[in-house]
């Protein structure tokens, strides 16, 4: 029997289309293999929409997300929207699709592959078997805190503001997909805030303290995230799981991501309660090399492994997908962000066909 999802893809700007073509083509090959049929709808976001239609969210992009089984998002923004005013960025549209979702958790994992441990900026000995899943809190805290914005004060200054607040249930629901998320890996989890400066943080912590009595399977540590970012470059074997706030989990993700070696390899996944997930890479745009070929469409073909397994409950279509990508690494093609010396250089397009072949062999 055929199974039918429906996907919305949104390509966005700068590389966002040559790599999710790259990604719709390794879905369809794989669906074909697995009688898995996709129906894709592509949908405006970003740069791209702000061009078309004035608005970087398109109130129709959010209703053709909602009324799809998945959303595969490639990245937003570009020079060409820099200088807009915040409000009217194409940053706008991603954080607007996170909220209109209730996407609240991000789960950014990096994970170190044998094939590209030279490609890291650190040292073998360290990032060797580097296995992190950063469980990042998408929906609160600073991004979306009130009040915010740039007022006029008595003296004729401007006083710029952002408020970074976090409710008792918002913590509990971001620590319980951290909880359960360090159950099904080595049952380790740090919870990195501020408590040492932030009330915010210190209710941050209490909530995670709390909830680890649910959960006594699990060891819990917590950090201040100057420390986190230090240990994360020191020693990041010592991480497991991370939970954190908006702010530190942006920061802290590419950091992780890093690690790596490219920020390139990497997908991660934005999940609610009920709408569809929303799976991305976590590198960006690209503007500087977007139209040339040059891109690394790995991260987004992982972020359609990662659709596959988390929001369609079909492991066996991601796995056939995450080997077909440790393949082509095997054989050696590279392209020019995770390049090494006897590795054979390839671009955007070549590293899907060698994708595809790899999925037959
Ligand atoms: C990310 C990005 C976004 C964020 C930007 C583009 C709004 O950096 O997904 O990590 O800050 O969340
Ligand atoms: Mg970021």
């Amino acid at each position: 029997m055929t199974k039918h999802y429906r996907i919305t893809l949104l390509p966005g700007d700068g590389i966002g289309p040559e790599i999710t073509s790259v990604a719709v083509a390794v879905l369809k090959r794989v669906g074909q293999m697995l009688n898995l049929q996709f129906e894709f709808q592509d949908a405006l976001i970003g740069g791209a929409a702000i061009d078309a239609t004035g608005n970087p969210l398109p109130a129709e992009t959010l209703d053709t997300c909602r009324n799809s089984d998945a959303v595969l998002l490639a990245a937003i923004g570009g020079y060409k929207w820099d200088s807009l005013p915040n409000n009217s960025r194409p940053e706008r549209g991603l954080l607007g699709l996170r909220a209109g979702l209730g996407l609240f958790a991000n789960l950014r994992p990096a994970k170190i592959l044998p094939q590209l441990i030279d490609a890291s900026s650190l040292k073998r000995e360290i990032v060797d078997g580097v296995d992190i899943m950063v469980v990042r809190e998408l929906t609160g805290g600073i991004y979306f805190g009130q009040p915010k914005g740039i007022f006029a004060t008595e003296t004729g200054e401007k006083r710029g503001v952002n408020t970074m607040a976090y409710t008792d249930s918002e913590i509990d629901r971001i620590g319980r997909v951290a909880f359960d998320i360090a159950r099904k890996r080595q049952s380790r989890l740090c919870s990195v805030d501020k408590a040492n400066v932030l009330e915010v943080s210190q209710l941050w912590r209490d909530r995670i303290t709390q909830l680890a009595s649910d959960y006594p399977d699990v060891e819990v540590s917590h950090l201040y995230v100057d420390n986190a970012a230090m240990q994360l470059v020191r020693a990041p074997r010592q991480f497991d799981t991370i939970v954190t706030g908006n702010l530190f989990g942006d920061i802290l993700s590419d950091a992780a991501a890093m690690l790596t070696g490219s920020i390139g390899m990497l997908p991660s996944a934005s999940l609610g309660e009920a709408n569809p997930g929303v799976y991305e890479p976590v590198h960006g745009s690209a503007p500087d090399i977007a139209g040339q070929d040059k891109a690394n469409p790995i991260a987004q073909v992982l972020s359609g492994a990662m659709m596959l397994r988390y929001g369609l409950n079909e492991p066996e279509a991601a796995d056939r997908i995450e080997k077909a990508v440790l393949t082509v690494l095997d054989q050696g093609l590279r392209t020019g962000d995770i390049m090494s010396p006897g590795m054979q250089l390839v671009g955007c397009q070549a590293m899907g066909e060698a994708l595809l072949k790899a999925l037959e062999a």
